[in-house]
């Protein structure tokens, strides 16, 4: 089939990539014509693991183009998939424009039926909104539909997630568009579920804010084992193990971030608002969310009395591991509070470094090589990204590095029992039978 994606980006590629992959024709559309060059030429904006070989293969294979024209992509796909950005308002609701832009854009060049397919995580009602758009520009009597198709994409593991989604879901209102969006689909082996459009575009929105809602009370839950003297690791497996509530997603530690979960969240929050019936229960996920970091500076700040240069190790920087997305990282807003109260912070992440130096705050730190380089003569460690590496990192060597054996485990990777073994000071998040551990000499 012919495809046509428009807005090149994380999304856009990431679907662009997979759709060629299985067969399809695919015309990547981008305004960035310094980015479509560099596509042309084999080079990959982010960090996506596999998608740089799937790009490269699908290119030299035909089935992957890039153009920077609107007008190429309009001529070419069959469906036209919308993948602009949709960022956040000071007031947490939706920037549109891009979206309404794209709208105004495909209906000047529509000379022949098309489905138009909203990816990108809009609020509820926006298909409609860009149904009415085009129908307004475009020359009386062409056809079209609009289809709301959102992303599941998990950062990271985006190529898997497209290559074998838990489902796929499809809003449409009309079989002739319905059928060819069934035929895109064809290729991948899962469950797909056909609803209105509006359904569609709730979906995506109450599954983010779903997840948030689960970490949130897992965080929530952390509060409460501190002051309770339990252990949150315990107290999530134990719920965990009923399948009714599932295991995943109930880490407790620094909060979510990222570019997808702040975002949806208060935009679920601003389209609710909207539409007269305010979800006050995602203010509260939200307010936890926040509140997880806060008090954790408050623990550091009281085992340390007062950050003014006191030299701090920190170990993680993206948002979450296996990325080097430090979009609304929480890992950056701890570095920030840190610096702003004077400390003197050295910052190791396997990955986020050069994403890390090119924000204001990566001229106010120091980036280590390593993870131990990080750690050398530090006061104290604080780990605010759950990368594996840090969880198996050498204890005895560890201890011989830091001035000061205190560790601040934002992410609870590592053991309390070996880190106390190896004569650390630990504080973990929702440990409450931890602080009982005294640390004992080094070994
Ligand atoms: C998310 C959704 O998972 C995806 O379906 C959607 O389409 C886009 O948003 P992503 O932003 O890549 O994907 O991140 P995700 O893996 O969901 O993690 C989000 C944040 O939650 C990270 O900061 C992570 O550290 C945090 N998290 C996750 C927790 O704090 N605890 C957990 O148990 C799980």
């Amino acid at each position: 089939m012919k495809i046509t994606i428009i807005g090149s980006g994380y999304v856009g590629l990431t679907t662009g990539a997979c759709f060629a992959e299985v067969g399809h024709h695919v015309l990547c559309v981008d305004n960035n014509e310094a980015k479509v060059q560099s596509l042309l030429d084999g080079q990959i904006p982010i960090y996506e693991p596999g998608l740089e070989a799937l790009v490269r293969k699908n290119v030299s294979a035909k089935r992957l183009m890039f153009t920077s024209s609107t007008e190429e992509g309009v001529e070419h796909g069959e469906v036209l998939f919308i993948a602009v950005p949709t960022p956040p308002q000071p007031d947490g609701s939706v920037d549109l424009s891009f979206m309404e832009k794209v709208a105004r854009e495909i209906a000047q060049f529509l000379d022949s039926y098309r489905v138009v397919v909203d990816k990108s995580t809009v609020p509820v009602k926006t298909g409609e909104r860009v149904a009415n758009t085009i129908r307004r520009y475009a020359k009386p009597g062409v056809e079209f539909d609009v289809v709301s198709n959102p992303e599941f994409l998990r950062e990271g593991c985006a190529v898997a997630d497209l290559m074998k989604p838990d489902r796929i879901v499809i809003g449409g209102n009309s079989d002739r568009a319905l059928a060819l969006m069934q035929k895109v689909y064809e290729p991948f082996v899962a469950p797909v579920l056909v609803t209105d459009i509006n359904s569609a575009e709730l979906i995506k929105h109450a599954a983010n804010s779903f997840l948030a809602l689960k970490i949130s009370y897992a965080n929530a839950l952390s509060e409460i084992c501190e002051a309770a003297g339990a252990d949150v690791l315990k107290v999530v497996e134990g719920i965990g193990m009923d399948k009714r509530i599932g295991a995943h997603f109930l880490n407790a530690g620094l909060g979510y971030g990222g570019s997808c979960f702040p975002k949806d969240i208060a935009a679920f929050i601003a389209i609710s608002e909207q539409l007269g019936v305010p979800f006050h229960l995602l203010k509260e996920v939200e307010t936890i969310n926040h509140r997880q970091l806060t008090r954790f500076v408050d623990l550091i700040r009281e085992a340390l009395w007062v950050l003014q240069e006191k030299k701090i190790a920190v170990w993680g920087l993206a948002f979450k591991p296996h990325t080097d997305d430090v979009r609304s990282s929480v890992a950056i807003g701890l570095v920030e509070k840190l610096v702003e109260e004077g400390a003197d912070v050295t910052a190791f992440d396997p990955k986020a470094m050069e994403k890390t130096r090119q924000l204001p705050i990566g001229s106010k730190i120091t980036l280590a090589e390593s993870a131990l380089e990080a750690a050398r003569d530090a006061e104290a460690l604080i780990i605010a990204t759950e990368w594996p590496e840090f969880a198996s990192i050498d204890l005895q060597q560890l201890r011989e590095v830091m001035r000061t054996p205190l560790i601040f485990d934002g992410r609870n990777l590592i053991d309390p029992a070996a880190a106390a073994a190896y004569g650390f000071q630990y504080r973990g998040i929702g440990r409450g039978t931890s602080a009982m551990l005294e640390p004992m000499n080094s070994p």
